[in-house]
């Protein structure tokens, strides 16, 4: 080898040494959510698994499985919710609590068609063909009363959230003024309904053997526990949700 030529092949050498350190190499800065990348056009990205990670996952779990918020991977959930409601929820978040609206059209960063995609894929990646033994009650509720859902609380959810629903030997407080004022109504319906299998919350099949909580009585324990929303002084939301 002449001397000119090994410059040359060393010179090669290091610049694919360069290139293997500078240019990735498989390292990501902190934070990136790993396989997904919405580099160039992220309005073109189609993937429900890309665009769950990118969007959802922080809040609701890696593969829907729950995190800060409930798990949509939830086959009562999935029974209850139609395909119009989780578009609208996508679209236009929840005001007043930390769901983001998400479509451009409400001021956040996804097309229609992104929407969309999103919530074909909760269904046809999450909806377990698995049946139901029960009809779940129904996604909406009729107006609650306050007073007959502390009867409902004390029977179905003080074994585990106290007397008051404060100081439960298996959750904090559920009453606190600061949490009901960043919930919505229909959220704790949800919750109540379909579960948190993820957290140790049961579905509205409830832990009192054979006797499923009924639709009016969960509108009825959602009133007592917003009731508790008065009594924070200065509370954010003077209107109900
Ligand atoms: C910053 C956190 C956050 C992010 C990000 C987020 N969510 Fe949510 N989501 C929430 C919270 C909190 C609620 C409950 C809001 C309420 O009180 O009604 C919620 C509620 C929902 C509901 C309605 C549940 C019901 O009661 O019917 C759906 C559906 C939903 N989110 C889907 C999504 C999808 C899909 C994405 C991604 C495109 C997403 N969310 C991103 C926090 C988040
Ligand atoms: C078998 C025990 C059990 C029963 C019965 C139960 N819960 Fe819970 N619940 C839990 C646990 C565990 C959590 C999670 C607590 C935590 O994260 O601090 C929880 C959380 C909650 C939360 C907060 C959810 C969130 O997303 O942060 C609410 C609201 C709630 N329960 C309402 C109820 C109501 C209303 C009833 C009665 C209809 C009920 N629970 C019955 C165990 C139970």
């Amino acid at each position: 080898m002449t001397r000119a030529r090994a410059i040359v092949v060393v010179g090669a050498l290091a610049f694919v040494v360069v290139v293997v350190i500078v240019g990735g190499g498989g390292c990501t800065l902190p934070g990136q959510p790993k396989g997904v990348s919405l580099e160039g056009q992220p309005s073109k990205v189609e993937d429900f698994a890309a665009l769950y990670a990118s969007s959802c996952a922080g809040c609701h779990g890696e593969n829907g499985r729950g995190g800060a918020a409930l798990g949509l991977d939830n086959v009562v959930y999935l029974a209850i919710a139609d395909d119009q409601t989780l578009r609208r929820i996508i679209a236009t978040g929840v005001a007043g609590t930390s769901m983001p609206a998400f479509a451009q059209s409400a001021g956040g960063g996804l097309t229609d068609r992104q929407v969309d995609v999103i919530a074909r894929g909760i269904r046809t990646h999450w909806a377990r063909a698995e049946t139901l033994s029960e009809t779940p009650p129904p996604y909406v509720g009729p107006d609650g009363e306050a007073r007959r859902g502390a009867g409902v609380f004390a029977t179905f959810c003080a074994s585990c959230h106290g007397s008051d629903g404060s100081d439960g030997p298996k959750s904090r407080s559920i009453v606190d003024g600061s949490y009901l004022a960043l919930v919505s109504a229909q959220s704790l319906r949800t919750l109540v309904i379909v579960g948190r299998p993820e957290i140790g919350q049961p579905d509205w099949r409830s832990d009192v053997p054979g006797r499923p909580l009924a639709s009016q009585q969960i509108a009825d324990v959602v009133a007592w526990l917003i009731s508790h929303r008065q009594e924070f002084p200065g509370r954010p939301h003077a209107r109900s949700r």
